[in-house]
């Protein structure tokens, strides 16, 4: 279990409090002032004088002014010594101290069972042993301790129920049993009769799925109530309305269904509300009358409907966060004035129509995060009014227009991500070089004017791409040294590539300059021990050879060269790089025969291989086929967890060509393979060594000049979704073989000399006339031509050491074999359709927030530790 942090101002300040009163509560009677030092002396020998209680030495000034010792009329009252290393036992003669009141233990290591020897303390009233290493069941007497005030056990590993005797507590104040590991049962409604009760702290416990009790609603005095991941099921009472002391209410993390009583917008004491991550639905209640509520988080639910206006009155409000849910309207004007607004996270709604002009002016906002919406209209002119806003957060909406110019002036910003809008016209100049700017963030809309001459010194990520700036790269770039993610792709800039961008690349992990105009040729700077690991060059009018520098991108993972000009052999070299998933050198005046390698396992994770469209001749390079491990036998683990390229930090994109159609692939998934070698002049058979990339999904071979039968090995293809092989020279006859893969979508085998029967049976029945036009002899469904008694399929000889393993036999009997039904599965590939790619970032961002929010108020709960 882990242990969790520092003093938590609650229980700090009931400390406090109890001590106060108990100097003026404790009975006169005192005990012989030798005695009680003896005992004390007892208990540091019994604790085998840990560091902390060194200090506690005979000696003529009293025990009383012994660190941790507190007396009261000259009596031992109380004894505290919270983080002190103590691992021994709580021994029974600490109750022979006859006026102990209050025993603090908090953040030790004391082992055992609940230490029932504490009954016969019989003036205890305050008694905190959380996080120790106390174990099993705390025991069905436990309310023998009649005059226990706080009770606080949280962060232990208590398990089994939570026993109905503590309901039985006539003056319990304080109650906390968060995070243990009761696990039979659930909590008794018996707390429901703690009459005094102020605090109740249940969280983080795993108790068997159940209801809020009703009775917990009799709790009149109750201020905190904290039942955060209490597996809490069905709906909230109604009652809680009538819970009038209630200031601090955490059920979040539960699986609490039906709608949010409206009486809880009616407790006047209210503050912080935390419902988040439940499957709450309906409407937030309309009549707020709650105005002390300064934190309302009702994220991860399922609201609909709209904010209400009222929340306009919570003149106390610092963070509203209703993140994921479905609600929708407008964002009221009323909440963009309360002055003390800080948190605005309204992401992943149907919020429409214009955030209010006036948003935020007389407020000290620091984060504005209202992206996945349907907004329109301009961006609101004051959000910045505070001087404190850290973040613009507001992509995927709708808004158009300029950019207010405060962003310029904005130098609190840390974050602008305005990308997936309809933006227009230039930067404001400030912003650029805003102070503070970590990352700016503003593809995807139509903004204009060139770059600027002044970048922020410390920003990290710089996107841009999919707009319409102009003009050559700025040197301010070169002094951007905290650089990491540069992407400009899919705009008109034009010029060189400048040399120094080669040298940037110490720090640059992202460089995406696709989409362009620039000319010339590709820097030559690439420095040793660079972090590159996306360089994309694609669609411009680059020229020349590849720099020998690229050798020095160890980390590269994806290089997209494709659509340039440039005029090179076959880069072989780069096959030791050892990261590289992706090579796209697609379009260009690459030539030659590829060749062999010189590497053991040459590019040893290429998964992703475009060399289409370039001037490419000679035999297909066998070796490459024979060793590509990252196409062989992808783990059993890869294939389970759907995972993209850049996952956390960017997503790589890149366009290939699958199954006859050119697509950006927005987000590429770690186990997408596919071979394209297609539009070169590729000559000879197709190695049946092709066969060995069993993890391929798409083959394209199509428009060379190969020749020779088509391998029965490409029945080992068992993922693969599309084969293409047309305008070739093939002949011979279709391998029953490829009966057999299951996942195939796309077969196209136009344009060769095929002959004799297409095999029939799974994805064969569903092909049509086109993935078999302008061959020779090909016969059978679904083309018109019958075959003949002697089109009777042929088992192909050439290649029959397939037999050998029995593999080809099982192909027949399955193309062949009499009803069995096969299902057509569908492939892995997800493209455009999944959601956006900002999704998962944002999921991981919340989810981080999330984390560290729950830190924080366990240990609010829990007590004191390092
Ligand atoms: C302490 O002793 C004084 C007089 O000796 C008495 O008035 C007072 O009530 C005592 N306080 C407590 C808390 O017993
Ligand atoms: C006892 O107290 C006296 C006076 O306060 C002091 O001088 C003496 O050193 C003390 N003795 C011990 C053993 O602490
Ligand atoms: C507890 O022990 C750790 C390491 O054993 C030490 O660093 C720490 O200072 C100790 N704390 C106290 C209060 O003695
Ligand atoms: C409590 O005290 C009584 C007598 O005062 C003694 O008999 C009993 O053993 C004690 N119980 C424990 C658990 O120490
Ligand atoms: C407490 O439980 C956790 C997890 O269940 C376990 O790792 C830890 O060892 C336990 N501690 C003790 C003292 O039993
Ligand atoms: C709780 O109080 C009710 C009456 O208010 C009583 O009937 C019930 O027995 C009590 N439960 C326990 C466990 O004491
Ligand atoms: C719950 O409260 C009702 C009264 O509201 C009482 O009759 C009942 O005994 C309580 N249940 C428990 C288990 O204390
Ligand atoms: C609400 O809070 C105020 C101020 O702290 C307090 O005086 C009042 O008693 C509380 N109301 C209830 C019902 O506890
Ligand atoms: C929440 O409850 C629903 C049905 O009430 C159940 O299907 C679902 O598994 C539960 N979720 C969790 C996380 O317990
Ligand atoms: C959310 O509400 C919609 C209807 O409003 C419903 O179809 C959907 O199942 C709900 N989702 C959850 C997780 O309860
Ligand atoms: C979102 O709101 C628009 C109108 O603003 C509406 O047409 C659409 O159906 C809503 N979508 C959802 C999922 O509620």
């Amino acid at each position: 279990m882990s242990k969790i942090t520092p003093a938590s101002p609650e229980i700090h300040f009931y400390t406090i409090f109890l001590f106060f009163l108990l100097t003026f509560s404790s009975c006169a009677a005192s005990q012989p002032h030798d005695e009680e030092q003896t005992i004390l002396l007892k208990l540091k020998q019994h604790w085998k004088s840990p560091p902390s209680i060194n200090h506690w030495t005979p000696s003529n000034s009293s025990h009383c002014s012994w660190p941790g010792i507190t007396c009261t009329n000259g009596s031992v009252t109380g004894i505290s010594l919270p983080d002190k290393n103590i691992t021994g036992t709580i021994p029974p003669f600490i109750c022979h101290l006859k006026h102990l009141t209050a025993i603090d233990l908090n953040s030790n290591y004391i082992p055992g069972k609940f230490p029932t020897i504490l009954y016969n303390c019989s003036n205890l009233q305050y008694l905190d042993l959380a996080m120790n290493n106390f174990v099993g069941k705390i025991p069905d007497d436990v309310d023998r301790m009649a005059r226990l005030k706080y009770l606080i056990l949280g962060a232990n590993n208590f398990s089994g129920d939570v026993p109905k005797a503590i309901g039985r507590f006539p003056s319990l104040q304080f109650l906390s049993l968060v995070q243990n590991e009761f696990n039979s049962g659930s909590f008794p409604p018996e707390i429901g009769n703690l009459s005094n009760l102020e605090v109740l702290q249940l969280a983080y416990n795993r108790f068997v799925p159940s209801a809020i009790p009703e009775n917990f609603t009799r709790l009149k005095k109750l201020k905190e109530l904290w039942m955060t991941k209490s597996n809490l099921i069905g709906e909230i009472p109604e009652m809680v309305g009538d819970m009038p002391a209630l200031e601090h209410l955490d059920l979040a993390m539960n699986n609490l269904s039906g709608k949010i009583p409206s009486g809880l917008f009616r407790l006047k004491n209210l503050t912080e509300l935390y419902l988040f991550w439940n499957r709450l639905s309906g409407e937030i209640p309309h009549v707020v009358e709650a105005l002390n509520l300064a934190a309302i988080d009702l994220s991860s639910n399922n609201l609909t409907g709209t904010i209400p206006d009222d929340f306009g009155k919570l003149t106390k409000l610092t963070g509203l966060v209703l993140y994921f849910n479905q609600l929708s309207g407008q964002i009221p004007e009323s909440i963009g004035r309360i002055p003390t607004l800080k948190d605005v996270r309204l992401f992943s709604n149907n919020f429409s129509g214009e955030v209010p002009p006036d948003f935020g002016r007389y407020s000290m906002l620091e984060a504005f995060e209202v992206p996945d919406n349907q907004l329109t209209g301009r961006l609101p002119e004051h959000l910045c009014a505070g001087g404190k806003l850290l973040g613009v957060v507001a992509f995927d909406n709708k808004l158009t227009g300029e950019l207010p110019k405060w962003l310029g002036n904005c130098s609190s910003l840390l974050t602008v991500m305005i990308y997936n809008n309809g933006f227009s016209g230039n930067i404001p100049g400030g912003l650029w070089s805003s102070l503070n700017l970590k990352s700016l963030m503003l593809s995807n809309n139509s903004f204009s004017g060139e770059l600027p001459n002044k970048l922020a010194w410390n920003l990290s990520r710089l996107e841009i791409s999919n707009n319409k700036f102009s003009g050559k790269i700025p040197c301010s770039i070169c002094n951007a040294n905290s650089l990491e993610l540069l992407d400009l792709s899919y705009n008109r800039l034009t010029g060189m590539i400048p040399q120094w961008l080669g040298n940037l690349s110490n720090n640059l992990l992202v460089l995406d300059l696709r989409m362009n105009n620039f000319h010339g040729t590709i820097p030559g700077t690439f420095a040793r021990g660079n972090r590159l690991r996306n360089l994309g060059l694609n669609g411009n009018h680059l020229e020349g050879l590849l720099p020998q520098s690229l050798i020095n991108c160890q980390n590269l993972e994806v290089l997209d060269l494709g659509n340039n000009k440039i005029h090179d052999r076959f880069p072989n070299w780069l096959d030791t790089l050892p990261a590289l998933h992706i090579l796209i050198l697609r379009s260009n005046r690459f030539h030659g025969s590829i060749g062999d390698s010189k590497t053991r396992f040459p590019f040893p994770k290429l998964r992703i291989v475009d060399l289409s469209h370039n001037e490419f001749s000679g035999f297909l390079p066998t070796n490459y086929f024979t060793n590509l491990k990252a196409m062989m036998n992808m783990d059993e683990e890869e294939k389970g967890e759907r995972r993209y390229m850049g996952d956390g930090y960017y997503r790589d994109s890149v366009t290939v060509t699958v199954k006859g159609t050119t697509i950006v692939l927005v987000k590429i998934l770690t186990i997408f393979t596919t071979i394209d070698l297609s539009n070169n002049k590729f000559q000879g058979v197709i190695p049946k060594f092709i066969g060995n990339l069993n993890s391929l999904r798409v083959l394209n071979l199509s428009h060379n000049i190969l020749t020779g039968h088509m391998p029965p090995s490409l029945g080992n293809l068992r993922l693969i979704e599309s084969l293409d092989l047309s305008s070739n020279k093939l002949n011979g006859v279709i391998p029953v073989q490829l009966v057999s893969l299951t996942f195939l979508e796309v077969l196209n085998l136009s344009n060769n000399h095929l002959v004799g029967p297409i095999p029939h049976g799974n994805q064969f029945d569903t092909f049509e006339n086109n993935s078999y036009s302008e061959n020779l002899g090909l016969c059978g469904f679904p083309l018109s031509k019958k075959c003949g008694d002697h089109n009777r399929p042929l088992i192909q000889e050439e290649d029959n050491f397939e037999f050998v393993d029995g593999f080809g036999w099982k192909a027949v009997s399955m193309g062949y074999g009499c009803g069995v039904v096969f299902g057509l599965a569908t492939g892995y590939l997800i493209f455009l359709t999944g959601r956006p790619k900002w999704f998962v970032r944002m999921v991981e961002g919340s989810r981080h927030k999330k984390s560290k929010r729950l830190n924080k108020s366990a240990r609010r709960q829990g007590g004191r530790r390092n």
